[in-house]
Formats: C-alpha cells, sequence, structure tokens
C-alpha cells in the first residue's frame, strides 16, 4: 500500500507521497530493473490479467518504481483540492518514456478524426508541430487564436462544432506568456470540451489546473520536476480515475510509451525538494528580472513577476509565484543575442529549463528552428529573443555572469 496520508504541507507530500515500504527494508523505493513479473500459478497469472488480483505483469504496462513517481505526481497535483461534495480530488498519473510520449496519449486517447483542438499561440516548439504536422494527415486539425481575448474561445467554440479539445500551455514556452484558466476552463466546460493544461512551467507547487476543473494535466517531467536534468520523462494526470485506468492505459500501453524504473527512480528522489528548489529559483528569476530591467543593452524583459508584462495579473491570480522562466530582447538583435550567448562563463548554453544550473538558449535558431520566421514574430519570437531558466546558484553570480556578458 502506498502512502495515502493526509499532509499538511505541499513538501510532506512531494517526500513521502506515493511512498510504499520496501518489503526488504530498503529506505529508498528500490530501481526495479525487470521485464517481467512472476506468477504463482496458472490460476494468479489469470486473476492478474483479468484484474482480480493487483500485481504487476509485464515492464511495459508497469513496474512498482514508475508507480510510486505516479502516485507522488497526482498526489501533488490534487494537493488541497476538494470536490464539490468535500471528498478529496482523486487523480490518476500514467509515467511516460517523454513529455511529447504523454501529450499523445492524451491526444490519440481523446480524438478521432473530424475532431478539432482548440488552442493559443506560443506552444512549445514540439507541440506546436504535432498539432500542425502530425495530426492533420490523421483528419485532426488545430485552430489557433489568441486565447488571451476570451470571447475568441466562445466564438471558435459557436463557429465550430467539431471542436473537441480545448488545449492550454500556461505559462507558455518560450514567450512566457499566460491564458486565464478559470475563464477558459469553464467556458471549455459549458460547451462539453476536453479541457487540457500543460503545466511544465509552473509545476503543481506554483498552479494546480485541477482547481479550475480541467480534465487533464500534462507535464514535461524532464524539467522542473525531475529538476537536475538526469532523465527525460512525461506525465499525464487525469480526473476521469476509470478512464484513465481503462482506455487511456490502454492507449498508453498500446503506443510502448512506458517510462522506465531508472528515469522513474531519478524522478522520484528530484520532486523530493521541488519546494524548496521553486521558492529560490522564483526567487532567483525575480532578482534577475529587475537587473536586467534596468540594463541599458536590454530592450526588453518578459518576465510574469513584472508589473510591465502584459500577463502579470492573470500571472498572480493563477499562481504561486511568477516562475523561473523569463526571456528577454537584447538591443542588437541576433548579432547582440549571439554574442552575449558566447561570452556566458558560469551560466550554461543549453535548451530545455529546469534544472538547478541556470540554463540560456536562443528560441530562434534553437528550440523553434522549425517554425517559420513570420509565425515565430506572430508568437512573440524574435530573432533576439534569449530564454531563461533561472537556476538556484547563487543569484549574486548568476547577474554577475549576465553583466559581464552584456559588456559590448
Ligand atoms: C512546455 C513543454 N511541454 C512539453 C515539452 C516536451 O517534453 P519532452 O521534451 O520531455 O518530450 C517541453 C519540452 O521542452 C516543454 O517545454
Amino acid at each position: 500500500m502506498s502512502n495515502k496520508k493526509k499532509y499538511a504541507g505541499f513538501s510532506s507530500v512531494a517526500i513521502h507521497g506515493g511512498h510504499s515500504n520496501d518489503p526488504k527494508h530498503a529506505h529508498l523505493t528500490p530501481i526495479y530493473a525487470s521485464s517481467t513479473y512472476t506468477f504463482d500459478s496458472a490460476e494468479q497469472g489469470m486473476n492478474r490479467f483479468n484484474g482480480t488480483e493487483p500485481g504487476y505483469i509485464y515492464g511495459r504496462w508497469g513496474n512498482p518504481t514508475i508507480t510510486e513517481a505516479e502516485e507522488k505526481i497526482s498526489a501533488l497535483e490534487s494537493f488541497g483540492l476538494v470536490n464539490e461534495d468535500g471528498s478529496n480530488v482523486q487523480l490518476k498519473t500514467i509515467l511516460h518514456s517523454s513529455g511529447m510520449a504523454a501529450l499523445s496519449t492524451l491526444l490519440l486517447a481523446n480524438l478521432k478524426a473530424g475532431d478539432k483542438i482548440l488552442t493559443h499561440y506560443s506552444l512549445y516548439g514540439g507541440t506546436q508541430e504535432l498539432v500542425e504536422k502530425i495530426l492533420p494527415p490523421l483528419g485532426i486539425e488545430a485552430i489557433i487564436v489568441d486565447l488571451k481575448k476570451i470571447s475568441n474561445a466562445e466564438e471558435a467554440i459557436n463557429s465550430d462544432a467539431s471542436i473537441k479539445m480545448l488545449y492550454l500551455e500556461t505559462p507558455a514556452n518560450p514567450t512566457i506568456q499566460c491564458v486565464d484558466l478559470a475563464e477558459l476552463a469553464a467556458i471549455g466546460k459549458r460547451n462539453n470540451l476536453i479541457v487540457a493544461v500543460d503545466n511544465t512551467f509552473a509545476t503543481p507547487y506554483l498552479q494546480q489546473p485541477f482547481l479550475f476543473g480541467v480534465d487533464y494535466v500534462f507535464h514535461s517531467t524532464t524539467k522542473f520536476l525531475n529538476g537536475h536534468g538526469t532523465a527525460i520523462g512525461g506525465a499525464l494526470v487525469g480526473k476521469d480515475v476509470e478512464k484513465m485506468n481503462t482506455h487511456v492505459t490502454k492507449v498508453h500501453r498500446l503506443l510502448g510509451a512506458n517510462s522506465n524504473a531508472f528515469d522513474a527512480y531519478l524522478l522520484i528522489q528530484g520532486i523530493k525538494t521541488l519546494e524548496v528548489r521553486m521558492e529560490r529559483h522564483c526567487h532567483n528569476a525575480m532578482e534577475v528580472a529587475n537587473f536586467l530591467e534596468q540594463h541599458a543593452g536590454v530592450h526588453k524583459v518578459n518576465y510574469l513577476g513584472l508589473t510591465s508584462h502584459p500577463d502579470f495579473a492573470v500571472a498572480t491570480k493563477q499562481m504561486k509565484h511568477p516562475g523561473a522562466m523569463l526571456s528577454f530582447e537584447l538591443k542588437g538583435g541576433l548579432d547582440a543575442g549571439k554574442n552575449f550567448i558566447d561570452k556566458l562563463q558560469m551560466c550554461v548554453r543549453a535548451v530545455s529549463l529546469g534544472t538547478c544550473d541556470t540554463l540560456i538558449s536562443h528560441p530562434a535558431s534553437m528550440t523553434h528552428y522549425g517554425v517559420p520566421k513570420e509565425k515565430r514574430e506572430q508568437y512573440g519570437i524574435s530573432d533576439g529573443l534569449i530564454r531563461m531558466s533561472v537556476g538556484i546558484e547563487n543569484v549574486q553570480d548568476i547577474i554577475a555572469d549576465l553583466e559581464q556578458a552584456l559588456v559590448n
């Protein structure tokens, strides 16, 4: 039995949630490196297959280390949330080999040819390519509108009965734009749409989309949940536990999108420090944003904690802190951007985000290379935009590195 005790604090759940005591008394959940599981008898095998006896059968279908990571994430996404009848919100998480695998399960388990997805500008580049290039030949199309203007959602839904899913990413990668979860989830529910949210940038510590009645949350666990850049992974979290345990599980298993015990083990250890890491990440990001905003070489800073950010109000409403991600445009565009990146001494030149160290990337030439320039610019991704995942180093060292790299 895993640990489903009720704790007063998020950190206690992050550390103890989902944990089962090991029969051999190992302190940490072991890495179950086994592709298959044994049966004591033919009858036991039959009962495991027909579901009358719980237990593991085959590694692609599940694994005890993976189960602990899944239960921990469910416990965090539902932390403190109650249903209308006062009962605790129950969620089911399925761990995947990557964020994109979790997204694929979400889409293929819920949509069919002829269905449409309503979504917004500035999605993660991979998500954008998936919905614009891979899904249309399967008969599933995306309608992309500016969902910051709420009336656009109503208008799109009213004019197209094929829209089945409202797909939101907030804050979005890489522009850090936010959409209003409460308003959009309510519109989605009024119109019987499936509402799904990519919660990767915020993590359940900063934002809990299930509070607003959404159906699914998905994470690239590669980022802040793992927190140390040690494994690629994804989590799909659903509130229809019955559907998650049946149809969605079936799709996940048949797609072969399973995680593995080692990556799940790394994820479990990473999640334990989520609260303390996010507090420090957010504190550092605010200081870095303040520094950049007053720097003469910087044209514009996009950080949700700055009142100058157009989404400051909506972020403040739905997030505990403004997160660790920021982007900024240097005066001097592309050349200034490349020059700046080349001069960094401590901050790391790399894509990805959510690690302990500060990562700095250039979306136009890296994550959004596949998105045509005019489309990128429509989403706010200019040639000179620099993206920063602010780490948990000493903030004075981060600022000192930026300062020396900003000098021409
Ligand atoms: C917001 C967001 N969603 C999804 C993904 C895809 O996740 P993964 O790389 O783990 O497949 C990423 C990756 O950067 C991301 O930033």
